[in-house]
Formats: C-alpha cells, sequence, structure tokens
C-alpha cells in the first residue's frame, strides 16, 4: 500500500524560532530521512498567528495543529505521521477559535513559500 502524501508546515517566524522551530525542523526532517518517510514533505511557514504558542507544526491533512513542539517530541511526531499514535500533550492546549482561524487562512490559499528559509 502506498503511504499517502502529507505535508508538514513548521512556523520559521522569530517567536517561533526563538523558542526552538529550528531545531525541531531540522530533526524532524533527519528522523523523517532516516525512517525513508519521503512520502512527508517539510515546508516552512511564515507564521500561523498562534506566536506564542509556539513552536507550531501544522499537518493540514490531518487537520493537526501541534504546539510547543521540542525536539524530544520529534519521534512521536514521526511515527504520528506514519499513522501511529496522535499526542494529546501537543495539542490540548490549543485554542479551539485559533485553531479554527489557523485552518481557514490555509484553506483559503495562504500556503507555505517557496523562499530560502534555512
Ligand atoms: S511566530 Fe510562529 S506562529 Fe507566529
Amino acid at each position: 500500500m502506498t503511504k499517502e502524501d502529507t505535508e508538514v508546515y513548521v512556523c520559521m517566524n522569530v517567536d517561533c524560532k526563538s523558542r526552538g522551530a529550528e531545531g525541531v525542523l531540522k530533526r524532524l526532517d533527519e528522523r523523517l530521512e532516516e525512517l525513508g518517510m519521503d512520502h512527508v514533505t517539510l515546508e516552512p511557514y511564515l507564521c500561523f498567528s498562534a506566536c506564542q504558542h509556539g513552536p507550531n507544526m501544522i499537518i493540514p491533512s490531518k487537520r493537526c495543529w501541534f504546539s510547543g513542539v521540542t525536539e524530544e517530541d520529534i519521534n512521536d511526531i514521526a511515527e504520528y505521521l506514519d499513522g501511529g499514535a496522535e499526542i494529546p500533550r501537543l495539542t490540548e492546549h490549543n485554542d479551539a477559535g485559533l485553531k479554527k482561524l489557523i485552518f481557514d487562512i490555509i484553506d483559503a490559499g495562504l500556503l507555505p513559500g517557496k523562499g530560502d528559509f534555512f
């Protein structure tokens, strides 16, 4: 069975970066490579307007918003992306209204740029 292509957006704006977003993105990229999960594409995102909760990561196809992500969460996130268990600690504090706003913006077509964020 072919795995479904999955995009993961990681905020690379100032607040999320100041809390370690670059390390999160780098470590997740490395882990996906180790696992051969080439059906997952990582994309830097400009900002989800959830800056105080970062680092933030969005998986549009799963309607998933992970907040407060650290490098210690990467193995669990990779498992989740491979069909594994949900990760309540990264979602349970998220505001429902803010989550709706994030997905409304993504659904409206504000997608990650292809600029050089790294
Ligand atoms: S800085 Fe990451 S959501 Fe705004």
